[in-house]
């Protein structure tokens, strides 16, 4: 998750970016840089490192022989600015955004991924163009620039027609000085309307120190932007009417995007966040590519004879879910292990095993310590992170990393997906190493595991009001039994998780299979039950668990498969999530469970972002 920012007006346009870049460092810091245009030239500069390191070298340290300070000073009006999350490329100046064409004459900023850039960048080559960056972003500029004939907005239309993905960007032009276009595809774009000036960026905060007049750009559309307005486009030229919109956020609500908490935000973010975690992974289609920078050598991935997963809280969840994946797919043993009881557990580990460290912050003291103990013992260690140059990326042999973007919200919601995805990917990488699925099934996989972004979205939006209709119902239990199978056993744990640290209800996670042998007892005409009961090989036994539950007077709360009609004959409430293989239910079916819990503790009135006796990252042993 990146963000993006553009203006053109009559003010001055280097502080209004870097600005607006502050209040988007949320979505990524490790990289940056704003494009200028003045006097027909563009300046840019780039700097690695979070916004101080691009604001140093603007201002150049008082040192104003350097080239990046006549930026500063120049009388430019128009420009555009991006802060970084790497996704394809390393972190360095070069993949830093704006990227440009051979002739610097196209300037772009990119939030989101270029699905289809392999082959357009290769088109681009032959036709001469000369690419200075290892970004899929770089190519926007380069496209745009072999339909550009002095009309910024016809050549964008061209280029937006042949690009692929999940994105949204800016493009600049030196011949068409006066103008901003933008386009987006999934990813969030928004227009800040002002008297002789616009602006547009990833979220409103970006401008909202300028103007609270917004319009809201919506999926697959373009926009333009010259000083005196603004027109919103389809793809085929048409033009669109969109109301301008008056937003009273203050400033909290604004660093929140407008919605009430970061946890709610966040958990809107699922989506994109996805979509970051997976695209350029399955680029490809028919397989997954895990060697990227900071990956494990391939050559240690597969030749693992058992994995073993280490791991605390949430994301321990996300291993559980991550075992029934890998050893599915690629019929490998996998452990997956609570990080404090393993790392005193003297474990039996060494040459041969790959260990997991999964860990968002890549901080908490006993997943660290787990990893320390078998790469000691001579394990080969990868981490499973959110967070760059956390203490995990040093403690490993090799870091895959989940792309959420920064989690503020002490409840893990979409670093959680995120983890899950990764663990999705590591099991159909290892699948297509051991030759263990093949390539129709690993390709029906991967385009199913491309398609979660979009299914996520989906369920978002249908969800999220019946949800809110169970949380009404039920925000006064004071116990919620949770049951699951398989894969939905860790779903049932991670819901009963959210809802106990964000709620403060006593909840407990079973193995629906084990209810008989004792919890069974607990249920009277007073409790809830969440079942998960999606599609899976043991959807049937889940059915049967349920009756059982109801046989108590007990009231049942389902997460089914959309289109299984016949799981609402056994619950009270039915949650439906979209159809997709059975084994990547699990990473949707978590969502409603993220919202129930979410719903339930905002009607208890509770600080959902920062819950009692809990930390965002757990340091100590
Ligand atoms: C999850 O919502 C909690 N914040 C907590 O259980 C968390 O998952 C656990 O502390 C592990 O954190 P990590 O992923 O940063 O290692």
């Amino acid at each position: 998750m990146c963000g993006i920012v553009g203006y053109v007006g009559h003010r001055q346009v280097q502080e209004i970016l870097l600005q607006g870049l502050r209040n988007l460092e949320y979505r990524g810091y490790d990289s940056a840089g704003i494009s200028v245009l003045a006097d027909g030239e563009i300046e840019s500069v780039r700097a690695v490192g979070n916004l101080s390191a691009l604001e140093q070298a603007i201002h150049g340290n008082g040192d104003s022989t350097r080239p990046s300070v006549a930026l500063a000073t120049r009388p430019a009006t128009t420009g555009i600015g991006h802060t970084r999350w790497a996704t394809h490329g390393r972190v360095s100046e070069e993949n830093a955004h704006p990227h440009f064409d051979t002739n610097d004459r196209i300037h772009v900023v990119v939030n989101g991924i270029v699905e289809n850039y392999v082959s357009l960048k290769a088109r681009l080559i032959e036709g001469g163009a000369r690419f200075s960056s290892e970004t899929d972003a770089e190519v926007i500029a380069h496209l745009i620039a072999t339909y550009m004939d002095g009309d910024l907005v016809a050549a964008v239309r061209r280029a937006y027609a042949e690009l692929e993905g999940h994105f949204a960007f800016v493009a600049m032009s030196l011949d068409d000085p006066d103008t901003l276009v933008g386009a987006r595809l999934e990813c969030p774009l928004i227009v800040g309307r002002g008297e002789g000036e616009q602006f547009v960026a990833s979220a409103v905060p970006a401008f909202m120190a300028h103007t609270r007049e917004v319009q809201y750009i919506e999926n697959d559309e373009l926009v333009v932007l010259r000083r005196d307005g603004v027109q919103l486009l389809r793809p085929d030229g048409t033009v669109l009417d969109r109301p301008i919109v008056h937003i009273d956020w203050d400033e909290e609500t604004a660093e929140k995007g407008g919605y009430e908490t970061f946890m709610l935000k966040e958990m809107y973010e699922q989506a994109d966040a996805l979509a970051d975690t997976i695209f350029d992974r399955t680029a490809r289609g028919d397989g997954v590519d895990l060697d990227e920078e900071g990956a494990l050598d391939e050559a240690l991935l597969g030749d693992a004879r058992r994995i073993v997963v280490v791991a605390c809280g949430t994301s321990f969840h996300a291993g559980l879910i991550g075992r029934y994946a890998i050893e599915t797919w690629a019929r490998l043993p996998v452990e997956v292990e609570i990080a404090s009881e393993y790392r005193y557990r003297d474990p039996i580990v060494g040459p041969g095993d790959l260990v997991i460290g999964i860990t968002q912050s890549g901080e908490t003291a006993d997943t660290l310590a787990a990893m320390r103990l078998a790469r000691e013992r001579g394990a080969t260690v990868l981490a499973v992170t959110n967070v760059r140059g956390s203490q995990a990326t040093r403690d490993a042999d090799g870091v895959l990393y989940t792309r959420a973007g920064l989690e503020i919200g002490v409840a893990a919601t979409k670093t959680f997906t995120c983890q899950v995805a990764v663990m999705l990917l590591l099991g159909l990488r290892l699948a297509e190493l051991r030759g263990t699925l093949d390539r129709a099934r690993l390709t029906e996989l991967v385009e199913g595991v491309k398609h979660l972004p979009h299914n996520v979205t989906e369920l978002m939006d249908t969800l999220k009001p019946q949800v809110d209709a169970l949380a009404e119902h039920w925000w006064q239990a004071n116990f919620f039994l949770y049951l699951g199978r398989h894969a939905g056993l860790a779903v049932a744990h991670e819901g009963a998780l959210k809802l106990k640290e964000i709620s403060y209800i006593s909840t407990d996670a079973y193995a629906a299979g084990e209810m008989k042998h004792g919890p069974i007892a607990l249920l009277d005409e007073m409790t809830p039950v969440v079942c998960v009961a999606t599609d899976s090989p043991v959807l049937e036994k889940v059915v049967s668990n349920m009756q059982e539950v109801r046989a108590r007077g007990a009231h049942v709360i389902a997460i089914t498969t959309a289109g299984n009609e016949e799981i609402a004959q056994h619950a009270e409430a039915t949650l439906a999530i979209p159809r997709t293989d059975w084994m990547l239910q699990p990473i949707l079916a978590v969502i409603p469970l993220q919202l129930l819990a979410y719903g339930i503790a905002v009607r208890r009135g509770l600080n959902v972002d920062q819950p009692r006796n809990l930390a965002k990252t757990v340091t100590v042993e």
